[in-house]
């Protein structure tokens, strides 16, 4: 019997996940399929209460039913809980289990691309631009990888805030700063590695200005924005000799623990399924 998975979100034509699990399922030969599945959110949330009957093992859920997804599972990983949202489910049995794994796909990532990161004699510390869904899942996974000080700058000052006082009570050993968009220059001299989680950069929006002339030297330079996929930040630190690490990356890695959960197959993100998405995204011809 085909092994079927998805990703759920409402709309959910621009999705690039059926490409990357499809490159996975056609390498490992696998009887399975992976669709994108509109779930209008007027009952969505019945919808995913009763998620057993729709003959899917698993699924990827988006924008913007992370947190009603979260609510419908019966079991949920810690780190899910405390983000408030999933974006992976799969059955055991009867039971609608969930987490999160853009924290994680961030992480691999960056061991991945920049194995070095942690030698970085500031790698204490991490400069995190931006307070959303995305800065959340990461702040979680850098506290969680032992980061004893991050920074965050957000353009509106009190969700950078926010995000603080939320994280402070799970980790208190860690220092966790919130710091305005204008001061980020004046500190950022600190960091280790800096991460934008802005939607700054991508096409259609201004850059982000952060001067990668004030970083120390060897502070890796990440951004999950990967349209472009050479931010105008990522081609700045470079320039300047820094390790930069792209947000393409952190989609393909984001993606590894699903496939598993559903299919029993650990994938490899590879050349090859990078070079499949960079082709979607018309990078590669
Ligand atoms: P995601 O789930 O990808 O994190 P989000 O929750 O909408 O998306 O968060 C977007 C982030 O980009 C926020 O930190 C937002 O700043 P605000 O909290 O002040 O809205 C930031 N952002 C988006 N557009 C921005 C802009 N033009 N200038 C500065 N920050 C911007």
């Amino acid at each position: 019997m085909t092994l079927r998975a998805a990703v759920l979100g409402w709309p959910i034509g621009h999705s690039r996940s059926p490409l990357i699990h499809g490159h996975w399922i056609k390498e490992h030969g696998l009887d399975a399929s992976y669709e994108p599945i509109a779930v209008d959110p007027e009952g969505a949330s019945a919808w995913f209460r009763a998620f057993k009957t729709h003959g899917l093992v698993g699924a990827n859920v988006t924008i913007p039913h992370k947190e009603l997804a979260l609510e419908a599972c019966d079991t949920a990983e810690d780190h899910a809980r405390r983000l408030g949202a999933v974006n992976t489910i799969w059955l055991e049995g009867d039971r609608l289990c969930g987490t999160s794994t853009d924290g994680a796909g961030f992480m691999a990532n960056l061991d991945q691309t920049a194995p070095n990161w942690r030698d970085h004699k500031a790698a204490e510390t991490a400069l995190v631009l931006g307070a959303g869904g995305a800065a959340r899942a990461i702040l979680d996974a850098l506290l969680t990888a032992g980061v004893g000080h991050i920074l965050i700058a957000n353009r509106t000052e009190a969700k950078a805030q926010g995000l603080a006082d939320w994280f402070a009570p799970a980790y208190p050993s860690a220092k966790i700063t919130a710091v305005s968009l204008a001061e980020t220059d004046n500190v950022a001299g600190q960091a280790g590695l800096v991460v934008n989680t802005t939607a700054l950069g991508m096409e259609g929006q201004p850059p982000l200005t952060l001067d990668v002339g004030r970083l120390a030297p060897d502070t890796t330079v990440t951004d999950i924005v990967y349209t472009p996929l050479e931010t105008p930040l990522l081609a700045a630190a470079k320039a300047a000799g820094h390790p930069v690490v792209d947000g393409l990356g952190m989609l393909l890695h984001q993606a590894v623990p699903g496939f598993e959960r559903w299919f029993g197959v650990r994938p490899t993100v590879t050349e090859a399924v990078r070079r499949v998405a960079l082709r979607d995204l018309g990078v590669l011809t």
